[in-house]
């Protein structure tokens, strides 16, 4: 049986603004294994980047529990969260937050450099190789397409090659070449490294990547389906 690295239990999410409170995640009951290739999908507003945020420590669940590589987040200080994101996991956001005053290379150096990687000029020109941005790496995120400051986020979350990486919408500014470039070689991390993947996504050709998908409704799992080719290769393990 395969690690398990996040399980969520009875999770519920609600935003108050005022009066209205917004209840973004209904009763979460959801289990995410090394080696997972996930796509999250739903329609917009059924909790996908909510979901992603409480998993990444990033905001903390109304009831029920968050539990990552084995510990309950909601007994962990802010500080130590911020450890076990900046030490395990990888993150890409739909705004791709990067820092508009450094190159792609700066950009993909400087997280290493808060992770104390070695190597971190080769790591970063590896990685930006990786996404096909070799040509790029002295421009700044004002000098590149939306697509290329994608791949360098892409590039920043996965070059130091955590467990776990979590990608909300990672292709959505990539046209479809780029997209499936992008795809496999994050497949190639999950077979040669161990790494995970956990993306929310609207894109068919993320979900027909993915080894397992999760569909969200209004904020509940209304489904979990493992490819076939997955169940196949876990029963002749
Ligand atoms: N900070 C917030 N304050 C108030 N409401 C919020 C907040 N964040 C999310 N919501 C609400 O929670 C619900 C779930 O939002 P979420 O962003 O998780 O959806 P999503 O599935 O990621 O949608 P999309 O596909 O459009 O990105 C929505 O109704 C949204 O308006
Ligand atoms: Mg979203």
């Amino acid at each position: 049986m395969p690690d398990t690295l996040v399980e969520l239990k009875g999770v519920t999410k609600e935003f108050r603004n005022g009066e209205i409170v917004v209840r973004a995640l209904r009763g979460i009951d959801l289990v995410i294994r090394q080696g997972d290739f996930m796509a999250l999908v739903g329609p917009s507003g059924s909790g996908k980047t909510t979901l992603l945020n409480l998993i990444g420590g990033l905001d903390v669940a109304t009831s029920g529990t968050v539990h990552v590589f084995g510990r309950n987040l909601a007994r962990m200080s802010r500080r130590e969260r911020a450890l076990l994101r900046l030490e395990s996991l990888g993150f890409v956001f739909q705004a791709y937050n990067l820092i508009p005053v450094l190159t792609a290379r700066e950009n993909v150096e400087f997280v290493l450099e808060l992770q104390g990687a070695p190597d971190r000029r080769r790591r970063a020109l590896d990685a930006l190789k990786e996404v096909a941005l070799e040509a790029e790496i002295d421009r700044r995120p004002s000098e590149i397409s939306g697509g290329q400051q994608q791949r360098v986020a892409v590039a920043r979350a996965v070059a130091a090659r955590p467990k776990l990486v979590l990608a909300d919408e990672p292709t959505a500014n990539l046209d479809s070449e780029n997209a499936e470039a992008l795809l496999k070689m994050m497949r190639t991390l999950r077979d040669e490294h161990g790494m995970t993947f956990l993306f929310s996504t609207h894109d068919p050709l993320v979900v027909s990547w993915a080894s397992r998908v999760v569909k969200l409704r209004d904020g509940r799992v209304v489904s979990d389906e493992t490819r076939d080719s997955e169940k196949e290769a876990a029963r002749d393990a």
